[in-house]
């Protein structure tokens, strides 16, 4: 039997990795971050002092791996070689991505390149366009939201964790301004699909949800 796409998509913050990835080792599926392709090209555009609107190139010739993509490992990107999970992660990069990915050939790259990756099924694969672009025909669909202030102070714990300095104020403040520019670009603008499971996660553990989910998967 097939085993199924699960696409989770939603805004920053809403906790779509942790659930994803959880999801996923619960059900022996692969993990799959479309958001660090984005955040991949932004660091080249930023490298290179580039305009984002010109990224499309980069987006086609960028060697993207993630490594190793086994059940339950940690996932390691690399960037033509070079392990980038960390760098990645830094707060003017995803801004960028929120740039890049407004870029319709970027997109058409990235597309392309997640539809391989999920294509023999048996994927978590999280984002803002999966459920309604990369894969509208996922088997299990769900929009993952919190309320901003949840998903900004989740964000502002993560940077804290890893020893960033950024005060809540700043990190709500970029959040809605990258939020507003996923939801109002003209290139997948970050939508539900009509046929997606909604979610808030504001006051639910973590477990909850994960368990609701798998219970919703049957292969
Ligand atoms: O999920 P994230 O914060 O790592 O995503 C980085 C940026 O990439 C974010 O601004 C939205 C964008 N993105 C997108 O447009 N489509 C996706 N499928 C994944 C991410």
């Amino acid at each position: 039997m097939r085993r199924w796409v699960v696409a989770i998509d939603g805004p920053a913050g809403a906790g779509k990795s942790t659930v994803a990835r959880l999801l996923a080792d619960r059900l022996g599926y692969v993990y799959l971050d479309s958001g660090a392709m984005y955040r991949c090209v932004a660091l080249l555009v930023l490298r290179r002092g580039m305009p984002p609107e010109e990224a499309t190139c980069l987006a086609q010739q960028a060697q993207i791996t993630f490594d190793p993509v086994g059940v339950g490992e940690p996932q390691r990107v690399t960037l033509s070689g070079e392990d980038v999970t960390a760098a990645i992660r830094a707060p003017e990069v995803s801004q960028m991505a929120s740039k890049v990915a407004a870029v319709p050939g970027v997109r058409s790259a990235l597309v392309q390149l997640q539809r391989a990756l999920g294509a023999e099924g048996g994927v978590v694969m999280e984002g803002r366009d999966i459920g309604t672009v990369v894969f509208p025909e996922a088997e299990l669909k769900v929009f993952l939201t919190a309320s901003s202030e949840e998903r900004a102070r989740r964000r502002h714990a993560e940077l804290e964790a890893r020893g960033e300095t950024m005060d809540y104020q700043t990190v709500l403040a970029e959040q809605r301004e990258r939020d507003e520019r996923d939801q109002t670009r003209e290139a997948s603008p970050l939508v539900a699909a009509s046929d997606a499971l909604a979610v808030l996660t504001d006051g639910r553990t973590i477990d909850e949800i994960v368990t609701e989910l798998a219970g919703k998967v049957s292969t």
